[in-house]
């Protein structure tokens, strides 16, 4: 491994401007005294909302709680199935565990990475109540396919936003196409805060309220209970650094979006699985993951380079060990299992500068121009 000539990602960088705002807006809620569910929760709230085209945001402690929450709030009992992609980070299982739900893990369509919706269908059984939705590295999942699946076998659907900061299709957000929507601001999503912090999104005011009260032990004032909650709260100084983030989203995703496509035009002959993406303004680009059959010997060779990347993920979620029977996989996910063996992702953000990501483009084009044998026989295995 070479000296780090690019990161992966550098959460360090960021305006001089957005610095001066994020001082002004901490020493706003010290000077306030408030520390948890105050005015800069409400405010973020109520702009978060907007933003998403939504009526009711709930701010709590982290995306994975956020899923948790929104299944409880929804009257999960245990046992209930929870049928959900195979390809997502840890957490997505987690929380549906964590609620009391038994995932039911499901392949994904390779070109969108998503959840299959044709192999939804088939894994409905008597005890399915649920469908988890992750927008996977910031596009969204087929949601007219998968919500009139949903509709036809009467699923609650819940989506896993944690990715997906400002993704819509047809001008409709992520979290706007079921009952509730799931985000998490950890430090390195789209739009991260300095320490952990989640919400939910939904349209449905009776949710809303239950979700108010189950992030808060259950009660419904300061000293009554009306069930058993948790403590999973937004606090006030990641709500105030949320705000001055968000004004910057739309601006960071475009950024984003414009680095994606040179990639996308600067490896297009490459023998590499792009992202399949029509160019659209729909995709938040959280991540760009690409796929070939050398991945290890392409990450290796970038890493002498001092190019960082990563594997988002080397192992899917049914083959996680808790998910295991007796040391052996439940479900048969052949796509999600290929993607994870060839799934590499290059460093994109919105302060990646043009120069390192030409120097990026430029070392994956000279890895194939020294491995003549991948570029003749890669394509072969290209979806
Ligand atoms: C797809 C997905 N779901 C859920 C989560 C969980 O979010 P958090 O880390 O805020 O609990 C993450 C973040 O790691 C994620 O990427």
């Amino acid at each position: 491994m070479g000296e780090t000539t690019v990161p992966f990602l550098d959460l360090s960088r960021r305006d001089e401007e957005m610095h001066a705002e994020v001082s002004e807006a901490f020493a706003r809620v010290l000077r306030g005294g408030r520390f948890i569910l105050g005015p800069e929760v409400s405010s973020f709230e109520e702009e978060f909302a907007s933003y998403c085209g939504v009526r009711h945001v709930i701010g709590v402690a982290s995306g994975t709680d956020a899923i948790v929450l929104a299944l409880k709030a929804l009257g999960i009992s245990p046992g209930d199935e929870v049928i959900t992609t195979a390809l997502s980070a840890p957490p997505t299982a987690v929380a549906v565990t964590l609620a009391g739900g038994r995932p039911l893990f499901v392949d994904i369509d390779p070109a969108s990475r998503c959840i299959d919706p044709s192999e939804v269908e088939k894994s409905i059984g008597p005890r399915t109540r649920f469908l988890l939705v992750v927008h996977l590295y910031g596009r969204l999942a087929d949601m007219e396919a998968l919500s009139r699946i949903a509709r036809e076998h009467e699923l609650l659907v819940v989506e896993d936003c944690a990715q997906a900061h400002g993704a819509r299709a047809g001008n409709r957000s992520a979290g706007c196409w079921s009952r509730a929507g799931c985000y998490s601001f950890y430090p390195t999503k789209n739009l991260g805060a300095y320490g952990d912090g989640g919400a939910v999104v939904t349209g449905d005011a009776e949710l809303a309220q239950r979700l108010r009260s189950l992030r808060d032990y259950g009660r419904v004032d300061r000293d009554l209970l009306a069930e058993i909650g948790m403590n999973s709260r937004l606090d006030e100084l990641q709500a105030a650094l949320l705000r001055v983030k968000l004004r910057r989203l739309e601006a960071w995703n475009r950024r984003r979006r414009e680095l994606a496509r040179r990639y996308q035009e600067g490896l297009a002959d490459l023998p590499l699985d792009l992202p399949s993406w029509d160019g659209d303004e729909d995709h938040c680009f959280h991540l760009w993951v690409t796929g070939c059959e050398e991945r290890d010997a392409l990450r290796s060779y970038l890493g002498e380079k001092g190019i960082e990347t990563a594997v988002h993920y080397p192992v899917p979620l049914h083959l996680q060990k808790p998910y295991l029977v007796g040391g052996r996989p439940v479900f048969s996910c052949p796509e999600a299992e290929r993607f994870c063996a060839r799934a590499l992702s290059l460093p994109l953000y919105p302060y990646l500068s043009d120069r390192e990501q030409e120097a990026v483009i430029s070392a994956v084009r000279e890895f194939y121009r020294r491995h003549r044998t991948y570029a003749c026989g890669g394509n072969a295995a290209r979806t």
